[in-house]
């Protein structure tokens, strides 16, 4: 028997007036909030969209029957359809987010490089000696109450000199032989590499906040021919203490200190009168020579001491370049240099020794 066919059903319906039935768009959405849910990826998720939404969804089967509705039933109905969308729309976007967050997610922790390599053993490999007594030096500042502080390696000629008291052609110049640096426009304003770090202390003034006591451990560079005891890129702690009625007497008395943290009770440590710019007045700190206990040898060239750093009491027109009122306020600085410390503590002859990167000789320490 061939199948019964109705042909009047695909003639047009008669007009209809109830616009849908809301319960059947509250299925709707709830299947299509269900499938969107479920969805564990992107494509799935589009999938389920277009289940929701596509041309063969019961959505767009309803839409499709608009048609048939008489004018006002049809606005109705057609409105309800459209919010419909946008809902499930709106509710899909929310998704995409949320699977394109855990998808990046997933790609992120797979394109990561592991470089860690396992060795047997105990880690391989430690602190330079440089790096270790820098440390070292940093902690003994922190317990006496200093900050640490650092500043720019790239400096300009007011931080590196004239805010520091050496004006444009004064002869102190010539001992920090400097590395001047091009940047920029020709005539422009000079950059050079800092030769001390004695920059910093201009940095700390100006910053405005006292009292200062500061430790600036960091590199320093000059034009210097590598030798036994020179290196174009050395290292420097530079020390600033400003606070009111601090004297010369604050300035020995920690420097006495921290000589003693770092070579023993044994060291003595004397001042002798020198000359820089930006202290006065100005000192150099010497201690007992390690090699020869202060009996007189070649390395100390026969005085018994070896010469540590620089320091002295801030000149006043270091205060005045940086509006710190010297009625008020007093301090001192010193400066010395970590590589020439390291190797005297440690009886190294060479300074060259830190920067060949010779194993045989960075293991020892
Ligand atoms: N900046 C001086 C140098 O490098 C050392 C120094 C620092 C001297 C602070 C006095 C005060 O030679």
């Amino acid at each position: 028997m061939a199948p019964e066919t109705n042909l009047s059903e695909s003639s047009p319906s008669p007009a209809v007036e109830a616009p849908f039935d809301p319960r059947e768009l509250g299925e709707i959405e709830a299947e299509a909030r269900r499938g969107l849910e479920a969805a564990a990826g992107l494509a799935a998720l589009e999938e389920a969209e277009r289940e929701a939404l596509g041309r063969r969804s019961r959505f767009s089967s309803l839409y499709r029957a608009l048609g048939a509705l008489d004018a006002a039933a049809r606005k109705d109905a057609g409105r309800a359809l459209n919010e419909l969308r946008r809902r499930i729309e709106a509710a899909a976007d929310e998704r995409r987010v949320v699977l394109e967050a855990a998808e990046r997610e997933a790609r992120l922790e797979r394109d990561r490089l592991d470089l860690t390599e396992v060795l047997p053993g105990p880690a391989p490999g430690h602190l330079h000696l440089v790096t270790q007594v820098r440390e070292e030096l940093e902690d003994v500042f922190v317990g006496m109450g200093y900050e640490i502080a650092e500043g720019p390696e790239v400096e300009t000629d007011w931080y590196s000199f004239q805010a520091l008291n050496i004006p444009p052609d004064h002869p102190a110049r010539s001992s920090f032989d400097t590395f001047f640096l091009e940047l920029g426009e020709p005539g422009a304003e000079n950059y050079l590499l800092r030769p001390h770090t004695s920059p910093v202390q201009i940095h700390l003034l100006e910053r405005g906040r006292l009292p200062i006591y500061a430790a600036v451990p960091g590199r320093a560079y000059r034009r210097d021919t590598p030798d036994a005891t020179h290196l174009p890129v050395f290292h420097q702690v530079e020390g600033l203490v400003v606070d009111r009625g601090i004297t010369f007497g604050d300035l020995a008395g920690t420097i006495d200190t921290f000589v003693h943290a770092i070579f023993g009770e044994e060291v003595s440590t004397r001042l002798r009168p020198a000359y820089f710019p930006f202290t006065e007045p100005s000192a150099e700190f010497e201690i007992t020579c390690r090699i020869c206990h202060g009996a007189g040898c070649r390395t100390c060239s026969m005085t018994g001491w070896i010469e540590l750093g620089g320091c002295g009491m801030v000149h006043p027109a270091v205060f005045e370049a940086t509006g710190v009122d010297p009625e008020e306020w007093s301090g001192f600085a010193f400066g010395f240099g970590i590589d020439r410390l390291a190797m005297m503590r440690h009886g190294i002859s060479d300074l060259r020794s830190f920067v060949e990167n010779d194993v045989r000789f960075l293991r020892q320490f």
